[in-house]
């Protein structure tokens, strides 16, 4: 296994360009299962998701060409429709096949995703919402059965909890469905507007882009024409360097980025007495005389995101004063707590609440473990800032989501290296 040793403290400037979305890549690959033609994606970050994502396609009889950050697919051909549990199991967005493929064939069987290091992340709104659309759904050995003899139907579907995922598997279903869909209680976030745009200019007429009332007029399963299109800057790469900007209290300047998307990173760096320069595709954060404390609470776009959470709290280990950040999205998302802990924070955990007491100076580099995604992140902000040398075990969370991490954090003068064990 890698792992990345990280010596702490060193001078940080310079720039750094951000990747494509993970989170928008994968739902857009998933609705080319419903394109009659090929079709060139640009700007695809080079991340483990993706490539898992691609094989999943390929498993079920579509074709692809990977040229660094520029992918081809070709979808007509899938003739399967089972995503097995080798491929669920390392990557629950799988379940975004769930949809297209349903809407297409009129049946499929996806691998029910088990929970994850951040919780139980169940997909039953996914489920109602296909069964309020005409599927039969069953649960078999692990797996969702769905069928929809006669093609699924347009519906009313209100989302009791504001579900991603869910949004974007019932957009994807109700593109191919016969008659009009209506999501209520959508959600908003960016990647959600970018499917939209897709299928929009693949001829799927959407009224409600960019809020949380989606009304869909499906093709009655006529397959789509689709155009070329590039995917939109990753945001939550984009908030992890405005922070290690943060932590390290040096000004960076953040390249092709949406500074819409990043309004409320932006505004929480900005109560932490942080400026931050913003021009058209570019956020640059300067140094300040003293961090302040910050409270803060996860929500769903445009709100503070959940997946900058665990960054934020890398951060306020550095800032003059207690802290408090309230995740309200995920029940176990605090993994990094402990391992923050092990670097010599100063972190108390109530329930959902984390109360960190601040100050700048006081982390000191040891091993630690990542194990999620952001959490992951979070190490290597608080790293950055540890009195000497830091190793992060498990990093394949890490290459799971941000492109060329190292190249990066080297580029903006951080000592980040990476090593087998
Ligand atoms: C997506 C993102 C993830 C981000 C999350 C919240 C991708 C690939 N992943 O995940 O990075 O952290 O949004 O912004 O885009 N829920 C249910 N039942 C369901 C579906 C969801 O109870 O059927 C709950 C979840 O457990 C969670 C909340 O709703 O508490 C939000 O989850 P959701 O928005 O669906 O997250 P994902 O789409 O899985």
């Amino acid at each position: 296994m890698e792992y990345l040793k990280i010596i702490g403290n060193k001078e940080i400037s310079g720039e750094v360009t951000i990747s494509g979305a993970k989170n928008a890549a994968l739902p857009l690959i998933a609705s080319t299962i419903l394109a009659k033609n090929e079709i060139n994606i640009g700007n695809m970050p080079n991340v483990v998701d993706i490539n898992t994502f691609l094989k999943l396609i390929g498993k079920l009889g579509g074709t692809f060409e990977k040229d660094e950050n520029q992918v081809k697919i070709n979808a007509l051909s899938i003739d399967k429709t089972t995503a097995t549990y080798d491929i669920v199991k390392t990557m629950r967005a799988s379940i975004l096949v769930l949809g297209p493929l349903l809407s297409r064939f009129g049946h499929c069987e996806v691998s029910l995703p088990g929970g994850c290091a951040i919780g139980q992340r169940p997909v039953d709104l996914h489920l109602k919402a296909l069964e309020q659309m005409g599927a039969i759904i069953e649960i078999k050995h692990g797996y969702i059965q769905a069928t929809a003899p006669e093609g699924l139907k347009g519906a009313k579907i209100v989302f009791d909890k504001v579900t991603v995922g869910g949004t974007e598997n019932i957009l994807m279903a109700a593109a191919l469905a016969n008659g009009e869909t209506t999501i209520i209680n959508a959600a908003k976030e960016p990647e959600i507007e970018q499917l939209c745009d897709v299928l929009v200019d693949a001829g799927v007429k959407i009224e409600g882009i960019g809020t949380s009332k989606l009304i869909i007029q499906g093709t009655n399963k006529e397959l789509l024409e689709f155009k070329d299109f590039d995917i939109i800057p990753d945001r939550i790469e984009a908030g992890t360097y405005m922070c290690a900007a943060a932590i390290t209290n040096k000004k960076v300047k953040i390249n092709k980025v949406i500074p819409l998307h990043l309004e409320a990173v932006t505004a929480k760096l900005e109560e932490m007495n942080f400026e931050v320069i913003q021009d058209e595709t570019s956020l640059t954060v300067c140094p300040t005389d003293e961090i302040k404390p910050v409270n803060i609470i996860t929500t769903e776009y445009p709100g503070f995101p959940t997946d900058m959470q665990a960054q934020f709290m890398a951060l306020a280990t550095q800032a003059n004063g207690t802290s408090t950040i309230d995740e309200r999205l995920f029940e176990n998302r605090f993994m990094h707590v402990s391992e923050l802990l092990r670097l010599g924070a100063d972190i108390h955990l109530n329930g959902n609440t984390a109360t960190i007491n601040g100050q700048a100076g006081t982390l000191n580099g040891t091993d630690v473990m990542a194990t999620d995604l952001r959490a992951s992140s979070a190490l290597v902000l608080a790293a950055l800032v540890a009195k000497g040398e830091t190793n992060i075990h498990r990093i394949y969370h890490l290459d799971r989501g941000y492109e060329n991490l190292e190249g990066k954090l080297t580029q903006i003068g951080a000592d980040v290296k990476r090593f087998t064990e």
